[in-house]
């Protein structure tokens, strides 16, 4: 006897025809046809099923206030980080919580069950650190939070930012972050990811350090993180965000690159939505995209996530929780169009991020987590295209959220009465 069974599943993995069981919020068996009644079943109809979805790359403490104390008017990041730090002397614990389970309603309807949120630690009450230690249990139920330790204003150019980044970590913050760009000169930024990776590797945590977000070419702070990652042993557990410098560096220089990334087991994450919208404010035309090099780092055999980053705050206005739009956008401007790449941009919101989060029981095999989505798509590419609607959302076998299926309605002489949204051809 089952708990669960949805039966007659697509995989992402391209298995079709499954049945998966779950007992005790656990997939207790995984194969056709499963022998046997449960106290509740759902009937997939060959739609995808998937585990849920990971965002590798959040503001939890920003989200939804976009427009407080005013919009972004030159659409950089530079002046979201001034209107940021215009925004946090006004800020309440209260209006933070709010905003961020309001936020986490969301993921979890869009079937985004695991958040990497950095929290800025800059502030010396640490308010949003508290608030979000706070939200982290809240979810907890539904959605994992994971919270880095992140110092916006820079980690030596923000008076004591050092001691506020080590207290957060001691109340509970998960990883630690950095800023190495935004630091007064390049070597002051080589020297906060020197620190910040001993740090790390003291407290055995692992790290994510928002880096090279600029269109200088010489910014070359990943090579510093690689570097540190590899002399202290952290392979596997520290991951570089945005990266968008490599866009506009030397093919040469990203040839020596690539290999020591991969050496050190360094992570990237592309946060595609926000790239292009904040990168490539200064050219003219040809206008560059920012976005870094995926598709050459997948070649190299480095792990590649797509992060939403941010959701209505003042860097970016728009935005829904949806990793599907996130992977829509990555596959664009990536040009990522064969069959296999749309694959893989569909696995950098979902099992890579899933990877470096280091999450525990994540999947769609036997012994994992009953954690998975009823997508209204056939296969990975449809989900992308179609941004497909989440049927079903599935956490530790309960289903916690649905939303029925989209089915347009014509009233055209001589023509179908209805559609199904998907498509299909
Ligand atoms: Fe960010």
């Amino acid at each position: 006897m089952f708990d669960l069974i949805v039966r007659h599943c697509t995989l992402p993995d391209g298995r079709s025809h499954q049945d998966i069981g779950v007992s005790n919020g656990r997939i207790t068996a995984l194969h056709p046809a499963i022998a046997g009644k449960a106290a509740q079943e759902i009937d997939a109809a060959g739609h995808l099923v998937s585990p849920p979805f990971v965002d590798a790359h959040f503001h939890m403490d920003s989200t939804l206030s976009y427009g407080q104390p005013r919009v972004n008017q030159s659409g950089t990041l530079l002046e979201g980080i001034a209107l940021w730090g215009e925004l946090k002397p006004h800020l309440t614990q209260d209006a933070i919580v709010e905003r961020a389970l309001r936020y986490g309603d969301w993921a979890v309807a869009k079937g985004l069950l695991a958040i990497r949120s950095h929290v800025d630690v800059c502030d010396p009450r640490l308010l949003a650190v508290e608030a979000l230690l706070h939200v982290k249990q809240q979810l907890k139920p539904y959605l994992d939070l994971q919270l880095v330790a992140f110092p916006q204003d820079g980690l030596l150019r923000s008076p004591g930012a050092l001691a506020q980044l080590t207290r957060a970590l001691d109340m509970g913050v998960d990883v630690v972050g950095g800023i190495p760009h935004f630091e007064r000169t390049m070597a002051d930024g080589a020297e906060s990811v020197r620190i910040l990776c001993e740090l790390a590797a003291e407290r055995g945590l692992r790290v994510d350090m928002h880096c090279d977000e600029t269109d200088d070419p010489l910014s070359r702070h990943i090579e510093t993180l690689a570097s540190h990652t590899h002399r202290l042993g952290l392979h596997g557990r520290v991951a570089g965000s945005h990266l968008t410098s490599m866009h506009s560096m030397d093919n040469y220089y990203v040839s020596k690159l690539l290999p020591l990334i991969k050496e050190s087991g360094v992570a990237a994450i592309a946060n595609p939505l926000i790239n292009i919208t904040l990168q490539g404010r200064h050219d003219t035309y040809p206008k560059r995209r920012g976005m870094t090099r995926v598709p050459e780092m997948l070649a190299a055999g480095i792990d590649v996530a797509f992060g939403h980053d941010c959701v209505m705050d003042p860097w970016y206005g728009l935005g829904s929780a949806d990793m599907l739009e996130v992977a829509h956008m990555g596959l664009h401007v990536a040009q990522m169009t064969s069959q296999a790449a749309m694959r893989q941009c569909f696995e950098a919101v979902t099992s890579t991020p899933a990877r470096i989060l280091g999450l525990e029981g994540y999947g769609l095999e036997v012994g994992c987590h009953a954690d998975f989505v009823l997508l209204q798509a056939h296969d990975p590419a449809e989900a992308i295209r179609l941004r497909a609607t989440r049927l079903a959302v599935v956490r530790r076998g309960q289903v916690i959220a649905h939303t029925p299926p989209t089915v347009a309605t014509l009233k055209l002489p001589q023509r179908p009465s209805s559609v199904a949204w998907s498509l299909s051809a």
